[in-house]
């Protein structure tokens, strides 16, 4: 399957992303952890997306198109994808539209994960990522690691994203409203788009995505 995941800041995405990826066999394909991994690399492309990520604003999509663009060229991604983050405005959708259609293949699906803003901004709070793998993610009192500081999967050390401060979710909540809501209506046009509530347990947001998704677990 290929699928694009979109939602707010904090709504589960990644979360539920590589529980999704798991269960339907595909890689999981985050921007911001790609990103990330440039940063803690401090490659030239690391070094341009971190005053960008820092602000909350979005990266150029020109650099953001070129690396969604190659992952997903690498051999694990020819049989389907998790796209988390990606795309996340209209022209990165038509990028993507564009690319697809070279391979002439197509999206199976949108899932978008709604969820209340005032619980974006208490999930976003307590989050804590591990340093050696971000797709390690926790939540101080959600779901809390065994170990104060300490990732449970691989023993890595737990930090805050420097974009998770106060002042940053709030410019990441207006980039997400204004630039990237508007895929929404545009997937919709293409009859794409399964909309879920990402409130409760993750596994029950799982299982409510399989079903979106028309899988079985
Ligand atoms: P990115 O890394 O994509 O961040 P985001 O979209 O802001 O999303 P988050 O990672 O904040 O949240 P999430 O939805 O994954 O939630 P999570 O599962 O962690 O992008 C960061 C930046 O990179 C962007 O601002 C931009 O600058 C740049 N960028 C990336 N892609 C780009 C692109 N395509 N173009 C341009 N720029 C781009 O969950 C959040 C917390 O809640 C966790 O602590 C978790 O444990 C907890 N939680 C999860 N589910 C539940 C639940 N059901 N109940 C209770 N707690 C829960
Ligand atoms: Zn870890």
């Amino acid at each position: 399957m290929r699928i694009v995941l979109v939602g707010p800041p904090g709504a589960g995405k990644g979360t539920q992303a590589v529980r999704l990826a798991e269960k339907l066999k595909i890689p999981h394909i985050s921007t911001g952890d790609l990103f990330r991994a440039n940063i803690s690399q401090q490659t030239d492309l690391g070094k341009l997306a971190k005053s960008y990520m820092d602000a909350g604003n979005l990266v150029p999509d020109e650099v953001t198109i070129a690396m969604a663009k190659d992952r997903m060229e690498q051999p694990d991604a020819t049989g389907g994808f998790l796209l988390d983050g990606f795309p996340r405005n209209v022209s990165q959708a038509e990028a993507l539209d564009e690319l697809l259609k070279n391979e002439s293949i197509k999206l199976d699906a949108v899932l978008d994960l709604e969820v209340p803003e005032d619980e974006v901004v208490k999930r976003i709070a307590g989050r804590r990522i591990c340093r050696k793998d971000n797709g390690h993610v926790f939540h101080v009192t959600y779901s809390p690691p065994k170990t104060e500081g300490v990732c449970d999967i691989c023993g890595g050390e737990l930090y805050q994203r420097d974009d998770d401060s106060e002042d940053t979710v709030r410019t990441r909540l207006e980039v997400y409203h204004t630039q990237t809501e508007p895929i929404i209506d545009y997937y919709k046009s293409q009859g794409l788009v399964r909309t879920i509530s990402s409130l409760g347990p993750v596994e029950e947001i799982t299982r409510r995505a399989l079903d979106a998704l028309g899988r079985d677990e």
